[in-house]
């Protein structure tokens, strides 16, 4: 069956809504989920969404209540997620950043007590689509062995960076492994390998079977250098943010445990700096200088998926699509009537 972004995004929201999601949070859920896979992060679009529904039966993910603001300064916000969605703690972290830094230059808001929230670059364009950058960190529960070691104690721990510009997109949007968790889950859904240089098993030997590479370790990207990225991360959206850290992170994988991730998210207003103009005008002169090389802008490859995405819609693989039926046909909904 084929789906496409409208249709997506209503199968989404009417699967939350029944299961008893308050409203503008199925929403906020529906519009993360369609981004991803919008932009060909398949693993971490509708093909993730029934580890959410699982959330509710393990009772991980709470549909009750509201996030509380637990600490605050006109630039900073500690936020507490009440175990919501993470995609609404995630979205009302980084609006509170942004409101922040359009009135002091910078906001910086942190959470805990959240859950899984999508794709990581998704909270980054909010920023960029209000003329902020956005940066976006977060830890998960571990998958990378420590740099010397072979024990995954380290999460994938995603990075995300929005740059606003009047007319070009320019984002990174990245884990610190060499691939996400995410895609290592759908390849083995799909029966597929992973490439070379992925994963290790679990006695240390690389794999290319994905099962394997669950149960043992993903590589860092970069080798020390993205080690050392995903171990800084871990702190920052750690220990910082009364969250897990290291093996003390539960529940991003699977909604099986309370999830005990965190995140931080930074917004900052460039109006503040140096003028959004100059900020502007700088900016293009070095795209320019960029794209007379040939090169390619980060964020150019979500560019181009999501034209083509948008235009063909996208198919589901067999196994999801009987994942998703079940999921449907026990609330009494017809998945075939939102096939594209
Ligand atoms: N929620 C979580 O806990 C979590 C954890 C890890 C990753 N993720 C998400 O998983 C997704 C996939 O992460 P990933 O690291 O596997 O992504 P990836 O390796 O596919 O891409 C990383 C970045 O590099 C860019 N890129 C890669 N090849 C390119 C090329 N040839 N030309 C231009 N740009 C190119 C991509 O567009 C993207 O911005 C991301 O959205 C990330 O946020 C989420």
């Amino acid at each position: 069956m084929k789906l496409n972004a409208k249709n997506e995004k209503k199968l989404v929201t009417d699967i939350l809504i029944k299961l008893g999601t308050q409203e503008n949070q199925a929403d906020i859920v529906a519009q993360a989920t369609v981004d991803a896979d919008l932009k060909g992060f398949t693993s971490h679009g509708i093909g993730r969404f029934s580890q959410y529904i699982k959330g509710f039966k393990a009772k991980t993910i709470n549909l009750e209540g509201d996030i509380d603001i637990e600490r605050e300064t006109e630039a900073m916000a500690l936020i507490n997620g009440n175990s919501l969605f993470g995609q609404y703690v995630a979205r009302r972290a980084m609006d509170l950043a942004i409101e922040k830094a359009k009135n002091v230059g910078i906001g910086i808001v942190g959470t805990h007590n959240g859950n899984h929230f999508g794709v990581t670059g998704y909270y980054s364009d909010l920023a960029s689509q209000k003329g902020c950058i956005g940066v976006v960190i977060a830890n998960t529960e571990p998958a990378i062995a420590p740099f010397g070691g072979k024990k995954p104690l380290i999460g994938t721990n995603p990075i995300a960076i929005g740059i606003p510009n009047e007319d070009t997109y320019i984002a990174l949007d990245m884990a610190t492994s060499v691939a996400a968790r995410g895609k290592l889950l759908e390849s083995r859904r799909k029966g597929e390998s992973i490439p070379e240089g992925t994963a290790l098993d679990k006695d240390g030997k690389p794999t290319t079977d994905p099962a394997k590479g669950i149960e043992g370790s993903i590589l860092p990207f970069g080798g020390f250098k993205g080690y050392g990225l995903a171990f800084l991360i871990e702190i920052l959206t750690g220990s910082l943010v009364n969250a897990g850290i290291g093996t003390g992170v539960k529940g991003t994988a699977t909604c099986s445990e309370d999830c005990t991730k965190g995140d931080l998210f930074l917004a900052i207003d460039p109006e503040k700096f140096v003028g959004k103009e100059q900020f502007n005008d700088e900016t293009d002169k070095f795209l320019d200088e960029i794209r007379a090389d040939n090169g390619v802008i980060p964020g150019s490859l979500e560019v181009e998926r999501v034209k083509g995405n948008l235009a063909n819609g996208w198919e589901l693989d067999p196994v999801l699509f009987d994942t998703l039926n079940d999921i449907c046909k026990n609330i009494d909904i017809d998945i075939e009537d939102y096939a594209a």
